[in-house]
């Protein structure tokens, strides 16, 4: 994100980074059951490694330790990991202590885009604490029973700018919206 203001007559420019949130919500607002993502949407996955490749990820000690073992840290990322625990070690992977700490760790980097990639409770204090600019909302449209949930979007704070719907295919098994929003 770049913000212009003038400064003793001039323009001066401010580079600051883009906090975004991408996470797959269903139509009842499940992200996972059993710390894990109850459906296969290969398209959604891909999505996720486009959007992200490149840059930051912060996540959750949980959803770290939900990716299988051969797929993390999640590679040509720098993957973010929050926790409380003082000892909590994951090899090549930043560990930190809250979502800011994270944030800042990726700002310190000179990142442009970092991406809170989840769970629940790392997407529920990231909103609550109005850390977000931008989130990229893959929606499933179906309900699925669930335990881990994303927090109802505020469609007075938040403005679609993006959406792409897609069927259900041979390897898709639920039909999909790609959607971005913005802070309104
Ligand atoms: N659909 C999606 O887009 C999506 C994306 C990601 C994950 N998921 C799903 O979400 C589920 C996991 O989410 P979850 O809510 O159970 O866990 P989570 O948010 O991934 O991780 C929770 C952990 O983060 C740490 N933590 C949380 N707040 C903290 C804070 N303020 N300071 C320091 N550490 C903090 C704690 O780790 P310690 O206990 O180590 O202290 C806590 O136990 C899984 O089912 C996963 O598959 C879905």
């Amino acid at each position: 994100m770049i913000q212009r203001h003038i400064s003793k007559g001039r323009w001066q420019f401010d580079y600051s980074m883009t906090i975004s949130i991408i996470a797959a919500v269903t139509q009842n607002n499940v992200i996972g059951k059993d710390n894990d993502l109850p459906w296969s949407l290969p398209a959604d996955m891909q999505f996720f490694k486009d959007t992200t490749k490149g840059h930051h990820v912060i996540m959750g000690r949980k959803n770290y330790l939900s990716i299988p073992e051969k797929y993390r840290p999640l590679p040509n990322r720098t993957n973010v990991i929050v926790t409380r625990q003082n000892d909590f070690v994951a090899e090549d992977c930043v560990v930190t202590h809250s979502v800011e700490d994270a944030i800042e760790a990726a700002k310190e980097s000179g990142e442009d885009e970092a991406f809170i990639i989840g769970g629940g409770e790392i997407f529920k204090q990231s909103l609550e604490n109005n850390l977000v600019d931008r989130m990229y909302i893959t929606r499933i449209h179906t309900e699925i029973e669930g335990d881990v949930f994303f927090p109802e979007i505020e469609l007075n704070v938040w403005k679609e700018v993006k959406r792409e719907d897609c069927e259900a295919d041979d390897r898709n098994e639920y039909a999909y919206s790609f959607i971005v929003y913005e802070k309104s």
